[in-house]
Parts: C-alpha cells; sequence; structure tokens
C-alpha cells in the first residue's frame, strides 16, 4: 500500500519529454571554516549559510529535507562556541515555518550521528512531519543524502550536515538550484523513495513502484538551460537497491563521468580506500581506482585527487595514494601528473570542537562535466550500504563556448584554489599522518 506512505498527491504526471522549459539557475555555495584565508583574488561563493536563510525566508509551499542527522545547537555536543550561534539562527527558521502554514517534512537516518540532540523533538513539536530511514536494517548503512526540495522548484544540495559545524567549522560545497521544477521533481522522487522507506516496518520494494521511476539518467540527462547555457543534468543514487527503474547508481555515474574525461579529472574526497572499510570480510574494491588509471594510463588524462586529512584519518589511506601516485611519470607520457594533496585545516583555537576543522567537500570535475556531492567517502561500503544522492551537470556543448561561466568552469576554479592554497600538502612530503593535525 506505497500510497498510503506517500504525503499527498503533489507528485505531478511524469513529464516524459527529456527538455525542461524552466529557466533554471544554480549557485555553488560554500562553508569555509573560521580562520581559513585563501589569497586575495581566488574565488568565492555565498555562504552556505546565507542561502540557507535566503531559501527558508522564500518558502511558501513546502520544505522537504533529507538529512543524515540533526545538530544544530552547541549544547547537543556540549561546546560552548559562538560559532554554532549560524546553527541556532537556521534551526530558529525552521521552527517558524509552521507559523506561516509551510509544512516540513523530514526524512533522517538511523543510526544517527547526534544520539543527544533535540532538534528533531523540537521540530516534531512544532508540527514537522518526521520519518527516519533505518538504513541499519534495510543496507547496514546510514542515510547520508543532504539536500533539500523547496516549493517544488527551488532545490539545495550539497555536503552540508544539518550541523552547525557545517556552518562555520567544517569546510562544506553544494549548489542552489533556483527555478527548477523539473529537476525538484526529480529529485522528489528519491525523497518520496527515503519516505516510502521510513514507513513503519518497511522493506524495499522488489521492484520499486513504477511512481518512482525516473526517464533522466545518464543515457538521457534532462537538457535544460542552466544560467543561460546548455546542460544536460540527472540525479544519480546509491545504494542500488534504492535505484527504482531509470535511476543511473551513482558508482556507475561516477565511472562514467571518468571514462569521458579528455583532458583533466580533479577529485575533491574525504577518504579514498579501493577496498571495503566496515564489512567483515576484507574485498578489494578497484572499480574508481581502475577508472582513474585508465584515464591516465590510456588516454593521458591529468588526474588529480584532493583527499582530505584530519585527526579521524586512517593512515592506510596514504598507501593507496602513494600507489596511485606511483604512476606519475610525466616523461613517459603515462600519467601526466597523478598528484595527491591533503587539506589540512589548522586548528587555531578550535581544539575543542569534535568532528570539525576538516575538508568534508565531495565533488569531482572534468573538462566535460561537474559532479557535486555524492557517496560521500570513496570506499566499496558506500556505495553498497550508503544512501546518497549525486547531482551531474554535463556541459560538453560546444555551444557553451563564449557564454557565461559554466558550472564546470566554477567548480574547477574551487578546485584550483584549493588545490594551489596553503592548505594542500604534495603527498610527497607528507608521509606521516601526524601532519593532518598540524596547528595554524
Ligand atoms: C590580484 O589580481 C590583480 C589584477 O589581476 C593582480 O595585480 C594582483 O597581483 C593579484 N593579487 C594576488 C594576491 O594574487
Ligand atoms: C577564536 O579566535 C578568534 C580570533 O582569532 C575569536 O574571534 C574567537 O572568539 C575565538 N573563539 C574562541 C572560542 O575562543
Ligand atoms: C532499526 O532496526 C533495528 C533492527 O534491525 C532495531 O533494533 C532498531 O530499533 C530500529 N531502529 C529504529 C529507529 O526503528
Ligand atoms: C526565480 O523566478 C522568479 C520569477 O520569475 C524571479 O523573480 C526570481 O528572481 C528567480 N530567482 C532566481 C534565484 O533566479
Ligand atoms: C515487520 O516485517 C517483517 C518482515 O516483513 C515481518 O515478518 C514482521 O511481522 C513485521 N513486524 C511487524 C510488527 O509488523
Ligand atoms: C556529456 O554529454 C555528451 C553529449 O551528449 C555525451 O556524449 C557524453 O557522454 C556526456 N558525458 C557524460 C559523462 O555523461
Ligand atoms: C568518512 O570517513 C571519515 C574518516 O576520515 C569518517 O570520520 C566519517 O564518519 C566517514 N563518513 C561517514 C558518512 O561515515
Ligand atoms: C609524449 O608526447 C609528446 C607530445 O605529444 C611527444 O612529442 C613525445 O614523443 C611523447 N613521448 C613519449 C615517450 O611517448
Amino acid at each position: 500500500k506505497e500510497e498510503d506512505q506517500t504525503y499527498g498527491s503533489i507528485l505531478p504526471v511524469e513529464k516524459e519529454a527529456n527538455s525542461c522549459n524552466d529557466s533554471c539557475s544554480l549557485v555553488l555555495v560554500e562553508s569555509i571554516p573560521s580562520d581559513i584565508i585563501f589569497g586575495g583574488n581566488s574565488t568565492n561563493h555565498r555562504s552556505v549559510y546565507q542561502a540557507w536563510l535566503d531559501l527558508l525566508n522564500t518558502a511558501s509551499t513546502n520544505v522537504n529535507v533529507a538529512s543524515y542527522y540533526w545538530s544544530m545547537t552547541g549544547e547537543d555536543i556540549h561546546v560552548k562556541d559562538p560559532s554554532s550561534k549560524l546553527g541556532e539562527n537556521i534551526l530558529k527558521e525552521f521552527e517558524g515555518l509552521s507559523s506561516r502554514n509551510v509544512p516540513l517534512f523530514i526524512a533522517t537516518s538511523f543510526p544517527s550521528l547526534a544520539k543527544y540532540s533535540k532538534d528533531l523533538k523540537n521540530l516534531k513539536k512544532k508540527g514537522a512531519h518526521i520519518r527516519t530511514v533505518n538504513c541499519s536494517r534495510l543496507t547496514k548503512g546510514v542515510l547520508h543524502s543532504k539536500f533539500w526540495i523547496v516549493d517544488m522548484k527551488h532545490v539545495y544540495i550539497g555536503s552540508a550536515n544539518m550541523d552547525w559545524r557545517s556552518l562555520t567549522q567544517v569546510k562544506e560545497l553544494g549548489a542552489m538550484i533556483y527555478n527548477c521544477s523539473c529537476l525538484a521533481t526529480d529529485l522528489w522522487k528519491i525523497f518520496n523513495a527515503y519516505w516510502y522507506l521510513g514507513g513503519y516496518n518497511a522493506t524495499i520494494p522488489v521492484p520499486w513502484p513504477v511512481t518512482y521511476s525516473t526517464t533522466f539518467n545518464q543515457e538521457t540527462p534532462l537538457e535544460l538551460t542552466l544560467n543561460g547555457n546548455l546542460a544536460r543534468v540527472y540525479f544519480s543514487s546509491s545504494p542500488p537497491v534504492f535505484c527504482p527503474k531509470g535511476r543511473t547508481d551513482d558508482l556507475s555515474a561516477i565511472v562514467s563521468i571518468i571514462d569521458d574525461a579528455e583532458k583533466f579529472v580533479c577529485v575533491s574526497v574525504m577518504d579514498y580506500f579501493p577496498t571495503t572499510r566496515f564489512s567483515r570480510t576484507r574485498k578489494y574494491w578497484p572499480a574508481i581506482d581502475n577508472a582513474l588509471r585508465r584515464a591516465v594510463f590510456e588516454r593521458s588524462v591529468k588526474v588529480q585527487l584532493l583527499v582530505s586529512c584530519w585527526s579521524h584519518t586512517d593512515p592506510s589511506m596514504f598507501l593507496y595514494l602513494q600507489s596511485l601516485y606511483a604512476l606519475n611519470d610525466p616523461k613517459a607520457n603515462i600519467s601526466l601528473e597523478v598528484v595527491k594533496k591533503i587539506f589540512i585545516i589548522p586548528a587555531v583555537n578550535h581544539t575543542s570542537i569534535p568532528f570539525s576543522r576538516v575538508n568534508h567537500n565531495k565533488y569531482m570535475v572534468t573538462d566535460k562535466v561537474a559532479y557535486i556531492v555524492g557517496t560521500s567517502n570513496w570506499s566499496a561500503d558506500y556505495f553498497s550500504r550508503t544512501a546518497g544522492v549525486g547531482l551531474i551537470i554535463n556541459e560538453t556543448s560546444e555551444d557553451n563556448h563564449g557564454k557565461g561561466q559554466t558550472v564546470q568552469g566554477q567548480l574547477t576554479a574551487v578546485f584550483e584554489r584549493d588545490w594551489n592554497s596553503k592548505y594542500a600538502v604534495n603527498i610527497e612530503y607528507s608521509e606521516h599522518h601526524q601532519e593532518c593535525t598540524l596547528g595554524a
């Protein structure tokens, strides 16, 4: 009885045409931790905080949030730091939605990282509709997705959790998509699947009912005008058992983007392991590693991998990175600069805030495609167990030359800023993981 599990009948009849008449706009948004300073001319974007605040203020019909966990107040983790104020402001905005008659729907994860937070309880008291997806039971993973759909036409998707630290203490990147009902509607199908799975004792449907299917995918992306440029766009999803008919799974999307690159592949990801991490039996998992090696060996694509390094980094990661780096041999035209760098966020005076001061971004940009967020860490388990969503923007078209800057171009600039910053360290010079915790 799926119908009883979904809310209302907002889901419009499927648009069969793979094109969209909306004039969509997309802006990148970032959280740059306090005390991180890039060079004077470096690219910069609107803050996640400001974008969230503005979006909540414009909400008039409904707000849907897919979230891992909520921890928007310093009190949640017994930390007193002035930087928690921004999270508390956002929480107040969410609490105020009901007084404006804007219904709020939240899908969240069990297990959750925030065991002591009262945020969701308080929101529920204010009328929020909340469902918990028991990923522990369903996939032995977590619901790691982080996106909002507002008024069925605006979308936020990014690496930031519903966590005050994601606004001031953790480096995050996301995209705001405005006036784009076609993409919002498609993403809502993924939200709707979480809503279904959050129903009492729900199991994963096999197959998924056709209402969850999509026609927008790797083979037939949605064609639209994005910031005035021609773009082909789709959402990928993971794990594969959460993908109804037509939905490209996240790993296939990532591999196809790497395989499609002709000049460069830039990746920013927190963890990189060509293995399982949490399974009882160890499995070697070279799906992405092989795609990167193919790109450098077969097509002389320049690959740059930016991984995060912080006090919780497992130092064995560096062995796999060294193994990739060993291919680097510019003289033989084999690899063209497989360089990895490490993003160190200085602790400054924030050492007392747990699980902060890290580069939490997850994105990839090639000479053709921008890929934003996606399935958290790059290791096997995340693609088979963790629920996540990726946004793929393909701006290959020659039509775009000479027009305004593409999302691909903006994302490349973000990557270059981080790569060339003083916070990135070439892996050659960072043998030990202790360097991850260096002070300012
Ligand atoms: C910023 O750009 C200006 C003009 O392009 C240049 O003169 C200046 O050196 C740049 N500053 C930095 C810090 O790169
Ligand atoms: C951290 O230092 C900054 C200035 O460097 C200051 O504004 C801020 O209040 C300090 N935070 C704490 C918790 O001491
Ligand atoms: C999730 O499922 C497990 C059983 O696999 C159960 O022990 C746990 O209580 C459930 N959690 C929630 C929040 O329903
Ligand atoms: C969205 O569309 C409305 C109405 O056309 C317009 O007023 C608004 O500026 C647009 N928003 C953005 C962010 O482009
Ligand atoms: C929950 O689902 C399982 C498997 O479908 C079923 O065996 C069980 O009876 C259900 N439990 C309840 C309380 O409905
Ligand atoms: C991007 O679009 C072009 C043109 O439709 C297509 O040939 C290419 O495969 C697409 N790339 C990806 C990674 O989807
Ligand atoms: C990703 O890996 C880091 C370790 O660097 C870990 O702390 C974090 O919890 C992982 N993410 C998720 C969603 O498990
Ligand atoms: C590498 O590429 C350059 C330019 O394409 C070419 O001149 C050179 O011979 C190549 N070297 C090898 C070892 O293939």
